[in-house]
């Protein structure tokens, strides 16, 4: 079928002036009186919605009348433009066709389109303003961290979903096994026998593509990652799911405050690239998700983000004249309060470094000072913590003895190992966290919401 998309229509509505087009899509609205009646129709190319004005002169304007929301239609028609109008043109039916008739049962009527009534039409609910607008935002951030890394010369690799290697913690990794679990299964020594397993060990799913990146940055310079990461947490909160999307670049020859420079511009860059390629779908967000977004986002490209130690930020948080849920502790990780506090405090993203060592995972560079590690969790109001990151330990013996102190197993992550004695360097790279990024540019407060199909604790609905 050959139609004309309506976004051609609204960026070139010049060349359409006049014209007959054809035109394809879904019903979002219809209003009409005795003789004449408006369409609003969305198809899917863009955000912004399509005014088709049909009358009595058309056959089946009685049926016309009566379409319901979520009909398919088929419509050709002049391209007219329209003067002191909300919309700068509209099109004069001249035939439409209704490809089918939406059941009235269509969950979505305007009285209940809470986010949360819309978790669980998740089929349905991308037909919305609001999933329109995040969706493809989703989409176009997406192109942009592509885009930025490949015109810097990063390589993009693909690092395995199934994994034996354990990253950010063994507990937290979805299992993965062909064993067949409603037999006893095979044990040897009081473990359960994984040698007949499929892998003839015990596999998981990854939860981060940073060790098996670490070998490719070794030999490409700079890389990055972006696919699905898994996690098992058994986390209820609004920041936290079971399966997220992450970009992990990691790059050689680079040092701490070298890796804090790169987030700041990459951030920033895909900001922009949002704000220049999505106006229609911000400014809603703007409007009816988060006020004043526009203006944060602004802001934040014109920002250079404050850079603190772990340290100076809980000295921040106790000199804080306010009661604590959870009291900040030197030796603890931040919790959302906290982040929340910060974030606000300094009005901006904010880059806390140099975290206590027992923390954190057994990868990260050691500080002199023997107890704190250099990492980097970057900070934004909302989203909290968006880009976790280190300076890799890059010691053989001093990466070794860590991972021995910390229980973990050596002998499966040897080609890990193997890295800091075939030419070793100084390396550094960080994982953000995608969803993450789009509840700050969205302004969406749950991630549920920035994710088709979210997976969470007792939700694995789709
Ligand atoms: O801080 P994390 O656990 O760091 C890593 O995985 C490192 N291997 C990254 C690296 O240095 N290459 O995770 C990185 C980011 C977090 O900052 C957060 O944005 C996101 O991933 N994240 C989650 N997002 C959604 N749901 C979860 N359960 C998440 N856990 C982490
Ligand atoms: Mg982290």
């Amino acid at each position: 079928m050959k139609c004309t998309f309506v976004k051609d229509l609204y960026r070139e509505t010049g060349a359409y002036e006049n014209k007959n087009v054809q035109v394809a899509g879904w019903v979002r609205t219809v209003r009409s009186s005795k003789s004449f009646g408006f369409i609003e129709l969305n198809d899917g190319s863009f955000f912004k919605n399509l005014q088709i004005v049909f009358d009595e002169k058309l056959d089946n304007f009685e049926e016309l009348t009566k379409l319901t929301i979520s009909s398919s239609i088929i419509v050709n028609g002049k391209v007219v433009k329209t003067e002191n109008a909300k919309q700068p043109f509209e099109i004069h039916a001249e035939n439409v066709e209704i490809f089918n008739l939406s059941d009235t049962s269509y969950p979505i009527q305007k009285k209940n389109t809470s986010f949360e009534f819309l978790r669980t039409q998740a089929h349905l609910r991308p037909r919305t303003n609001t999933f329109s607008a995040v969706f493809r935002i989703r989409s176009v951030a997406a192109f942009a961290i592509h885009e930025y890394f490949q015109n810097r010369g990063y390589v993009y690799v693909n690092t395995p979903i199934i994994t034996c290697a354990d990253c950010e913690g063994s507990a937290e990794m979805f299992k993965l096994t062909t064993l067949d679990l409603t037999k006893p299964l095979p044990t040897k020594d009081g473990k359960t026998d994984f040698s007949q397993d499929l892998f003839g060990k015990q596999a998981f799913i990854t939860g981060s593509g940073q060790l098996h990146g670490e070998t490719y940055a070794s030999a490409f310079n700079k890389i990055y990652t972006f696919g699905p990461t898994l996690r098992s947490e058994n986390s209820n909160t609004k920041t936290h799911m079971n399966e997220f999307w992450m970009i992990e670049p990691e790059i050689s020859f680079c040092d701490l405050e070298e890796l804090m420079d790169i987030e700041e511009d990459f951030l920033k860059y895909v900001v922009k690239a949002v704000l220049e390629r999505c106006p229609e779908e911000i400014e809603f967000c703007n409007k009816f998700i988060s006020k004043g977004l526009i203006e944060k986002l602004n802001k934040l490209l014109d920002s250079s983000f404050v850079r603190i130690d772990h340290k100076e930020a809980i000295d921040l948080l106790k000199k804080a004249d306010r009661k604590w849920e959870f009291t900040p502790d030197y030796g603890e990780d931040l919790a959302k309060e906290h982040e929340k506090y910060i974030t606000e405090y300094f009005n901006g993203p904010v880059f806390v470094k140099n975290w206590p060592k027992d923390i954190k995972s057994y990868y990260m560079k050691l500080n002199p000072d023997g107890k704190t590690v250099a990492a980097v969790d970057l900070e934004v109001p909302g989203a909290g913590e968006i880009m976790g990151g280190s300076q890799r330990e890059e010691d053989y013996n001093k990466l070794f003895n860590r991972m021995k102190e910390m229980g973990i197993d050596t002998d499966p992550l040897y080609w890990y190992l193997d890295l800091r004695k075939y030419g070793s360097n100084i390396h550094s790279g960080f994982g953000l966290g995608f969803e993450r990024l789009l509840m700050y540019i969205t302004g969406m407060e749950n991630i549920r919401d920035v994710i088709p199909y979210p997976r969470t604790p007792n939700s694995c609905d789709f």
